[in-house]
């Protein structure tokens, strides 16, 4: 099963053509500290299946309040504030400006941040 998975998904990046290819080679590594790109969690929720998903609701156990109660769904945009500054992204998202996210800010921001979104897409 875990093997399966892994082979889907380096084929998944191999198709996914020269966006990918650099995020794995940078931006998307920064990110594997706390995240699997499988279904097991790990410091941070698994990413897979992230984009398009509801915030807060892939059953990771350890979310924040601000996550677990979240009542947006990951797309383009918001995932792009995120990764760029997920500090300022918790409270614009939640429209709560005392809101915490438990994920520290990454700096993945402009080209940097679009190479990250687009391998999110992939998994
Ligand atoms: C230092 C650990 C750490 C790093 C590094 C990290 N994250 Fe996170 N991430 C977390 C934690 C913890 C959460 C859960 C936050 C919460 O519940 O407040 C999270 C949540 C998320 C979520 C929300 C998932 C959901 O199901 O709603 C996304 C998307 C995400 N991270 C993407 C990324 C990406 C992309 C990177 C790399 C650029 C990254 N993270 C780097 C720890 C980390």
């Amino acid at each position: 099963m875990k093997k399966t998975l892994m082979v889907a998904a380096v084929a998944a990046f191999m198709m996914s053509g020269f966006v990918a290819t650099e995020a794995v080679a940078g931006p998307e590594g920064k990110c594997k500290a706390c995240h699997n790109f499988t279904m097991k969690d790990k410091v941070g929720p698994h990413l897979k299946g992230v984009f398009g998903r509801e915030a807060g609701k892939s059953g990771f156990k350890k979310h924040s309040k601000a996550l677990k109660n979240a009542n947006w769904t990951w797309n383009e945009e918001n995932l792009l504030k995120w990764v760029c500054n997920s500090k300022n992204a918790i409270k614009e998202l939640t429209g709560d400006p005392k809101a915490r996210t438990k994920m520290p800010p990454q700096k993945m921001c402009g080209e940097k941040g679009k190479a990250v979104v687009a391998f999110l897409k992939t998994l």
